[in-house]
Formats: structure tokens, C-alpha cells, sequence
């Protein structure tokens, strides 16, 4: 269990308190005209998002992380050379939909933080394709088995990942429901499932 600025000890306590901030935190920023402007594709604005998502949460959020992690067979970047890796990745063309996901595959083999990163770059993807081809990902249309599964393959074969989310792209970029349907999807996607953000949304428009 990791170490929070809430002291939480119990980690069912702390998954549920994560989505409720978290997602509270994401749907703020979705309106929040300073997001829009950000530069689309740098790591400033995936820290940005992360930071945004988890400052109240985690001391590491919007930081590099400090200690090597690696998720099933796969072993991401070294934590020593995150910095130069993110900096080469920054400097990758993003003017066709093939070079965005080429990008957005690079920055998950970088995984700069510490956790998070699947739910911050999916917010990251976004902005960068709405800033770039004026459409976002559907992504309550995207299966989670399916997702998971093409992103373990896409260090080594970018197709999977591309054919599926080419498939659920809409130019509907300003849909708030599509956006408030498709943060539910990508939490799902890391097990995050106590709240509904429609539920939340309302809560925190009153
Ligand atoms: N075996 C794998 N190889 C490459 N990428 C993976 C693998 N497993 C998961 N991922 C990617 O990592 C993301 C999860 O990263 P993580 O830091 O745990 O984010 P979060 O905390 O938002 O769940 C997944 O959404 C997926 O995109
Ligand atoms: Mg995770």
C-alpha cells in the first residue's frame, strides 16, 4: 500500500477515497479553460494532470518516479533515466492519429510515475488529440480486457492498440457525457468502480 498525505492505512479505504478526489479532480479540469490551453503532448501537461488529479493524495503526484516498476512480464524505463527518455519522447511528432498513439505508446513504456500513469495518459491522449485532430477517444466503447491486453502487446506491436482505439474515436470532443461516461471506463480499466462521475459531477456542481 503506498504512502498518502491522508493517512490512510487500509488500502480498500484508500482505493475508494483516490477515485471519489481523483475523479472529482478530473472533472473540474475538463472545464477549466487554463487545461485547454496547455501545450498538447509534452510531459508538463501529463505532470499538470497528474498533479491535478492527485496532489491531495500522494506527495509523488505530478513527480518522476524514484524506484523501477514493472507490470506483468514487462519491466518499464529505468527510473534513472526517465528524464532523458521523456525529453526524447516530448520531441515525437503527433500530426496524424498513427504518430499520437506512437506517443502515447512511448510515454506508458515511461510510466514516469510512481501510479497513476494509465489514468493520467489517458486524459493526456485526449488533449492531444483534440488540440491536434479536433477529436477524443470514446473510450466507454473501448472493452477493458481488450484495451489491457493491446496496450501489455504495444511495446512490441503497436497495431492492436491502434485498431481499437481508432475504432471508438468521435469528433464529439466537447460531449460532456461522452467525457463523463469515458472517465468511468478508464478507471474500470485499473479496478476503480465505488462511484459513478455523473453522481459526482452533480455533487460538485451545486
Ligand atoms: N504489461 C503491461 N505492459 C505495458 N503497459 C501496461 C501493462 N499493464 C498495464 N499497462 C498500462 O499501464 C496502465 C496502468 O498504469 P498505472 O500506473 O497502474 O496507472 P493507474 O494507477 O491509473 O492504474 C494501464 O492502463 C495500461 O495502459
Ligand atoms: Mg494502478
Amino acid at each position: 500500500m503506498l504512502e498518502n498525505k491522508l493517512g490512510i492505512k487500509d488500502a480498500i479505504e484508500l482505493a475508494r477515497v483516490e477515485e471519489r478526489i481523483s475523479k472529482r479532480k478530473a472533472l473540474a479540469m475538463w472545464s477549466d479553460p487554463e487545461f485547454e490551453r496547455l501545450s498538447a503532448g509534452t510531459f508538463s501537461t501529463l505532470a499538470f494532470i497528474h498533479r491535478t488529479l492527485f496532489e491531495d493524495i500522494y506527495e509523488f503526484a505530478g513527480r518522476f518516479r524514484s524506484v523501477n516498476i514493472s507490470k506483468g512480464h514487462f519491466r518499464f524505463a529505468s527510473a534513472l533515466y526517465l528524464r532523458e527518455a521523456v525529453e526524447t519522447i516530448e520531441r515525437l511528432p503527433q500530426s496524424t492519429f498513427d504518430e499520437i498513439i506512437d506517443k502515447y505508446v512511448e510515454m506508458n513504456v515511461a510510466h514516469p510515475f510512481r501510479e497513476g500513469n494509465g489514468r493520467s495518459m489517458r486524459l493526456w491522449l485526449d488533449h492531444m488529440l483534440k488540440r491536434e485532430l479536433r477529436r477524443v477517444i470514446e473510450w466507454r466503447l473501448v472493452d477493458k480486457g481488450r484495451y489491457l491486453t493491446a496496450m501489455e502487446r504495444s511495446p512490441l506491436d503497436v497495431t492492436p492498440i491502434k485498431n481499437l482505439l481508432s475504432d471508438a474515436l468521435t469528433a464529439s470532443t466537447d460531449d460532456r457525457e461522452i467525457f463523463v461516461k469515458g472517465l468511468d471506463a478508464s478507471y474500470f480499466y485499473e479496478d476503480y468502480i465505488a462511484y459513478r462521475s455523473a453522481d459526482l459531477d452533480e455533487q460538485g456542481r451545486h
